[in-house]
């Protein structure tokens, strides 16, 4: 008789044992994911940063590197900044200075947050506002720069507006190489995929001629070789870009 009664209680314990067994695995799995989701959080965080700037892993690396070996004693203006990856890489290599530009609060918070911790705020100054604006303001106040990066987000991302696209990237061009001066070097891109590069050559050398500033063309520029362009995949190539020097 006693058989069953403690066959179910030990049935009865050992589901009582399974839920609390069940409910502890299911407490610690989530606790275990607030952790990890922290723990991600915290290490994209700082590795958001490094990458971005420090390390200098993100999309234009190889660009921002190479701004960098140009910026030693150069008043720098980067425009468009978003979180200052060209600013912070020019600073940490030797700029003077650096202007950094761009519409958005958050870019700039993000900008100011990196400058900050590659130790480099002290020669930066950010202005939020539209750069179009500012390109114009800086000019009407005979500024002047040594080394200015133009990277705009897409002006179109249809075919059929390349035109007014066109007319955008010569407007900005044209402002970025009134404000350098003799010797001072000009990075500009253009992630609008319908802008092929001959058309954007183009629209610079218009920019150039408008501007009647002599201009040399030291490279064509293009997005990092880890982000390989697909030859039969041409939406692949997100990125052009030229490197010009105001002789
Ligand atoms: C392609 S991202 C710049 C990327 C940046 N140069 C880098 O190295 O990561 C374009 C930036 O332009 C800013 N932007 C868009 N329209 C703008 C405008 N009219 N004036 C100023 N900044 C603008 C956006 O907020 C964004 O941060």
């Amino acid at each position: 008789m006693a058989c069953p009664v403690s066959s179910n209680t030990s049935l009865a314990g050992a589901r009582r044992s399974v839920a609390v067994n069940a409910s502890f695995l299911k407490a610690l799995l989530a606790v275990g994911s607030l952790v990890l989701i922290a723990v991600l959080v915290v290490s994209f965080g700082v590795i958001s940063r490094t990458i971005d700037v420090a390390r200098s892993q993100r999309l234009e690396r190889e660009n921002r590197a190479l701004v960098a070996g140009l910026a030693r004693g150069r008043r720098m203006l980067d425009a468009f900044c978003y979180a200052g990856g060209f600013a912070c890489h020019a600073l940490l290599a030797g700029a003077a200075s650096a202007l950094l530009l761009d519409s958005s609060a958050d870019a700039l918070a993000q900008a100011r947050r990196n400058l900050s911790l590659n130790g480099v705020e002290e020669r930066a100054t950010l202005r939020e506002g539209n750069a179009f604006d500012g390109l114009r303001e800086l000019q009407a106040r005979g500024e002047r720069f040594s080394l200015v990066v133009l990277d705009p987000p897409p002006f179109t991302r249809r075919k059929d507006a390349v035109e007014a696209a066109a007319r955008g990237y010569k407007e900005i061009n044209l402002r970025a190489l009134r404000l350098l001066e003799p010797g001072g070097v000009l990075a500009t891109f253009s992630c609008s995929h319908h802008v092929a590069p001959a058309l954007f050559e183009d629209i610079c050398r218009q920019a150039a001629g408008d501007a009647a500033v002599p201009t040399r063309l030291l490279s064509t520029l293009t997005q990092s070789r880890d982000h390989p362009v697909l030859l039969n995949v041409p939406e692949t190539r997100y990125l052009t870009g030229l490197l010009l020097e105001v002789v």
